[in-house]
């Protein structure tokens, strides 16, 4: 696998690679890899010629600055990963490498899907993903990029940037890797206290749970029930749960049986924010 600090010495080895008529895949990270991105990276090399990683902490996404230092950087780790998956090539700038001395975020307008969600509780969240996403993309010239769906408005939002901004690249939606016991993969998760990490879980059976109440209760029902069931748990503490139009992101007043909805979670296991999403029938 080649590895890449400098974006310059990235963009004339991938100009080699277009200039050969071949794609590009590209699976933009934050490292502290898990199956879930490997996954990623598999298909990114299964459906292109080459697979690109990149791994790069963006500061301009965090709203929490402790969220941010003590995010977890395994590289050393990440590296072993991406070569057991045969990754072509890993970039990992340096925040000088992509902000130069000013690290700040672009304003964008995503049409309102950045209001939503994340969007609600976490400020200038999606401006920075936006931000980083948008540079990643001028650098690399991907093929096709690869996202899971576990950040679902992520991937909506970033399928909005391409289209406004007419970035010549295809966003494919990957689906969510669980653990055995339904919790959804992320970095984060390492950083769970033991008796969090065996709590867990339960935000995915009561996700399942409220799937099965969606068609028979209303939305307002379904929502009231889960934010019920968090109320009693000892352990995790609920900061929302919402019924969206998988396009639009808005809550629905009538269901509409042409359209997708899914069920979106964010709780608090401890200090650890964690994030999944369901879809529903
Ligand atoms: O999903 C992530 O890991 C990050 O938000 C991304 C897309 C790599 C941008 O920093």
């Amino acid at each position: 696998m080649k590895i890449f600090k400098s974006k310059s010495e990235l963009k004339d080895f991938l100009l080699t690679i277009r200039k050969d008529k071949k794609s590009i895949g590209f699976v933009p990270t934050m490292g502290a890899l898990h199956e879930g991105h490997l996954s990623l990276v598999k298909r990114a090399k299964k459906k292109n010629d080459i697979a690109v990683v990149s791994i790069f902490v963006n500061p301009t996404q965090f709203d929490n600055k402790e969220d941010l230092v003590k995010y977890p950087q395994t590289l050393e780790n990440d590296i072993r990963l991406l070569e057991s998956v045969q990754c072509d090539v890993l970039f990992v700038p340096s925040v000088e490498e992509i902000y130069d001395t000013n690290v700040v975020s672009e304003n964008f307008d995503f049409d309102g899907l950045e209001h939503q969600m994340e969007g609600k509780f976490r400020d200038g969240h999606f401006d920075g993903v936006g931000t980083i996403v948008k540079a990643l993309f001028e650098i690399v010239e991907p093929t096709n990029a690869y996202f899971g769906k576990k950040d679902f408005q992520q991937l909506q939002i970033i399928k909005k940037l391409v289209e406004k901004h007419n970035i010549p690249v295809k966003i494919k939606g990957r689906p969510i890797f669980r653990e055995e016991d339904g919790l959804a993969m992320s970095s984060r998760n390492v950083r769970l206290t033991k008796e969090h990490r065996e709590a867990a879980p339960f935000i995915y059976k009561t996700l399942k749970k409220a799937r099965k109440k969606f068609g028979i209760k209303n939305v307002i029902e379904v929502t009231q029930w889960v934010e019920k069931q968090f109320k009693k748990h000892p352990f995790l503490e609920l900061e929302y749960f919402t019924i969206a139009d998988e396009k639009t992101l808005e809550t629905p007043e009538v269901i509409h049986k042409k359209k997708k909805y899914r069920g979106f979670i964010a709780v608090f296991a401890g200090d650890i924010r964690l994030i999944d999403n369901i879809g529903l029938k």
